[in-house]
């Protein structure tokens, strides 16, 4: 499986602080946004990652992950040219994808819950083994923010929405999402939105014709922030602050991450640490590779 982490967008919701800056870069606590989804993709043991990116954004975006090597990775990047949507970034990602399954992650979106790899894992596998798309809902206070997924009493799925005005449920969509290769084709076919965009609920929903998407509900156990407004970026910065001081690990540590895959060395662990030396990361880094932290 490959991984494709939606990275571009105006972040228009987030003005004036993403006029000058891509909101991926903004600080969740201690590291970039962009750090939690890949945190993600690396925890499911996947290597291989397409970044779709603005183009004004590439420069940066290199200049943090470059070619991935470094974290023991494949990372290449894709342009997306305007904010035509997320299931633009399917079509873009083509090649890249060629006939793997996809892990789908939205840039802006920050996980954390026991036994959350797990059911991402089973998700992989299902995937893996049957086809289809994957995707996972959760209870929101405001619906009409996301993807909504409505269910009848057996659990089946009668109908996804975006951003619909009345929702049928208040489960939201949340941004993780694993597809067959199908994916691409059916991202090509749809047709763009009210607000001019091709959806990512467009793409779901070929495939709840089709009989082939599951949809798990992430329960009372797991915490989601999609980033992307003032108030939630600044929940999801004091939620990942609060539970990485209480425990004393951090949330969406790629390096650690990386170190503990075994796909780099302490060595090289160490040398990730060095330029970030004085900061509270750089010493949890180097914690990592002294084995003082389980
Ligand atoms: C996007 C999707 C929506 C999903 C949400 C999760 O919304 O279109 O279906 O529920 O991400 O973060 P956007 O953030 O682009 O408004």
């Amino acid at each position: 499986m490959k991984a494709v982490i939606l990275a571009g967008g105006s972040g228009t919701r987030l003005y004036p602080v993403t006029i000058a800056t891509n909101k991926h870069f903004l600080p969740i606590y201690n590291k970039p946004m962009i750090y939690y989804p890949l945190s993600l993709v690396m925890l499911l043991g996947i290597k291989d990652v397409m970044f779709i990116v603005n183009p004004e954004d590439l420069k940066d975006f290199q200049k943090l992950f470059g070619d991935g090597s470094h974290l023991g990775m494949n990372v290449q990047y894709r342009i997306q040219k305007k904010p035509n949507g997320l299931a633009e970034g399917l079509i873009l990602a083509e090649d890249f994808i060629g006939n793997d399954n996809i892990c789908y992650m939205l840039g802006d979106n920050v996980f954390f819950g026991h036994d959350l790899i797990k059911i991402m894992d089973q998700a992989r596998k299902d995937i893996q083994e049957n086809g289809g798309a994957y995707v996972f809902g959760y209870a929101v206070k405001d619906p009409e923010r996301f993807g909504v997924v409505e269910f009848d009493e057996k659990g089946n799925v009668l109908s996804l929405e975006e951003k619909p005005e009345k929702p049928k449920s208040n489960f939201a969509v949340v941004g993780m999402y694993f597809y067959d290769r199908e994916a691409v084709d059916i991202a090509k076919k749809i047709k763009p939105s009210d607000r001019g965009e091709l959806e990512i609920t467009s793409v779901n929903e070929e495939y709840l014709k089709r009989g082939k998407l599951k949809v798990k509900l992430l329960g009372r156990g797991f915490a989601w922030f999609d980033a992307g407004t003032h108030d939630s970026f600044l929940e999801a910065g004091e939620f990942v602050a609060t539970i990485e001081k209480k425990t004393g690990l951090m949330i969406g540590c790629i390096e650690e991450i990386a170190y503990k895959n075994k796909w780099i060395t302490r060595e090289q662990l160490l040398k990730l640490a060095k330029p970030l030396g004085k900061t509270e990361y750089g010493r949890y880094l180097i914690e990592q590779a002294e084995g003082e932290q389980i």
